[in-house]
């Protein structure tokens, strides 16, 4: 594996990241990117292979208040995947967001990865906006 940097996501990365998450089909358009950014500057990181100085993971958890956050969009390149590159970054998002309660957006499957990551429980839904609890506007 060539050398790994991991940094904040920055908005000049963000064309990159809806790039990999259209390829997923996962259908999330920029302003929502930007959005997610803009109100959690220091909850988005990738990792960036310093020989090709191109970003090959990202990982971002958004905060919705009462220390509680929606991890979301965690994405490696195809030929990156399967080498521990998405874990480091993974980690350093849950490190941003300690004393949290993590809830994790995530496709079914996918259980055994945040178990390592200690979020064993499970519930399934289907929805894709999440109201924000009225208490984070005071
Ligand atoms: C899930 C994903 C982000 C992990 O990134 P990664 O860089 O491969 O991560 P790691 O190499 O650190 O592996 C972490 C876990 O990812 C899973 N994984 C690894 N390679 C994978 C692959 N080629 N395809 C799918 N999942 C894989 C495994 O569960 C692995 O756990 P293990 O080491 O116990 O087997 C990456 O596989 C990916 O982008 N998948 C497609 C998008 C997706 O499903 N994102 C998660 C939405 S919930």
């Amino acid at each position: 594996m060539s050398e790994i940097k991991i940094r904040k996501v920055e908005a000049r990365d963000l064309k990159r990241y809806k790039k990999l998450s259209d390829d997923e089909n996962w259908n999330i358009e920029m302003d929502i990117f930007e959005k997610m950014l803009e109100t959690n500057p220091n909850g988005f990181w990738c990792a960036v292979e310093l020989s090709s100085n191109q970003v090959v993971s990202f990982c971002g958890a958004v905060d919705i208040g009462n220390n509680r956050a929606v991890l979301s969009t965690f994405i490696t390149v195809p030929i990156c995947r399967g080498k521990g590159i998405g874990s480091l970054v993974l980690k350093k998002v849950m490190e941003s967001f300690k004393g949290f309660e993590m809830i994790v957006n995530a496709s079914d499957g996918r259980e055994p990865l945040y178990a390592r990551f200690g979020m064993p429980h499970w519930m399934y839904q289907a929805l894709q906006i999440i109201c924000e609890p009225l208490e984070s506007h005071s």
